[in-house]
């Protein structure tokens, strides 16, 4: 059936707009953390990095809202029930990291001494979780948390890209199409 193997529009966009965020992301805070930089690029780099980071806090609530209302297209009836199961348990967990990553980095940002605000793309401050403002076990707890878990989401991202590319080697069940790329049968 044309057409009715493929997630709509809007799933497809929120994927692609948000997978290519979130390696931004990723490769921005190992940048910041671990690469010498020159001062003045690397409080740009915060900024932009805490700017997109809210913006994909947010938008995480749309993408969620949208797919608890909308159901994913039926799984090709080739594939092994324990690997349907995987898939599940792994989409599980990436959404559970794209809420824990934007959450802990608020986190860390309100409890720092420093107490810089976050302007968002130089558009509007979102503001710093008062309550915890300047707790310093908070703050390592967070900046902890925010560094293992960014490790285990490109753990998770690479295991979701390479189960994409096993079944299309090993099972020749092309997925890609489902998620907007090249043509359903
Ligand atoms: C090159 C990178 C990527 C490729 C090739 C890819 C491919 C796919 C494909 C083919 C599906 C559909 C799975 C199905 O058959 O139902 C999918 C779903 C999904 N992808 Fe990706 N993806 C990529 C990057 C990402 C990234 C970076 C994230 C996380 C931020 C992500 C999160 C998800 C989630 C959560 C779903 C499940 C959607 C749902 O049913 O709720 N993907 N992806
Ligand atoms: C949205 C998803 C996010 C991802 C995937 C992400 C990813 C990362 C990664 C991988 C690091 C490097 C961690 C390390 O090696 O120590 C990092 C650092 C950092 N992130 Fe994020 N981040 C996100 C959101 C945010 C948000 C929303 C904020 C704040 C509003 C934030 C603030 C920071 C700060 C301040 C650092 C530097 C920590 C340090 O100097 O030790 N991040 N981020």
């Amino acid at each position: 059936m044309k057409g009715n193997n493929r997630y709509n529009l809007i799933a497809i966009t929120l994927h692609w707009v948000m997978a290519f965020a979130f390696f931004a992301m990723l490769g921005s805070g190992v940048a910041m953390v671990n690469f010498e930089i020159d001062p003045s690029f690397k409080f740009k780099l915060y900024q932009w990095h805490k700017s997109l980071g809210v913006l994909l806090l947010l938008t995480f609530f749309i993408r969620i809202g949208w797919r608890l209302f909308h159901k994913p297209p039926a799984l090709p009836s080739t594939l092994k029930s324990f690997d349907i199961r995987a898939a599940k348990l792994g989409h599980i967990a990436l959404y559970t990291l794209m809420i824990a990553m934007p959450i802990t980095g608020w986190i860390m940002v309100s409890t720092s001494v420093y107490g810089l605000p976050t302007i968002v793309f130089g558009w509007f401050e979102w503001p710093h979780i008062d309550a915890i403002a300047g707790n310093d076990t908070i703050h390592e707890l967070s900046e902890e948390a925010h560094k293992i878990l960014g490790w285990v989401f490109m753990a998770m991202i690479a295991a979701h890209i390479g189960a994409v590319v096993k079944h299309y080697i090993f099972e020749k069940i092309n997925l890609l199409p489902r998620i907007g790329i090249g043509r359903t049968k």
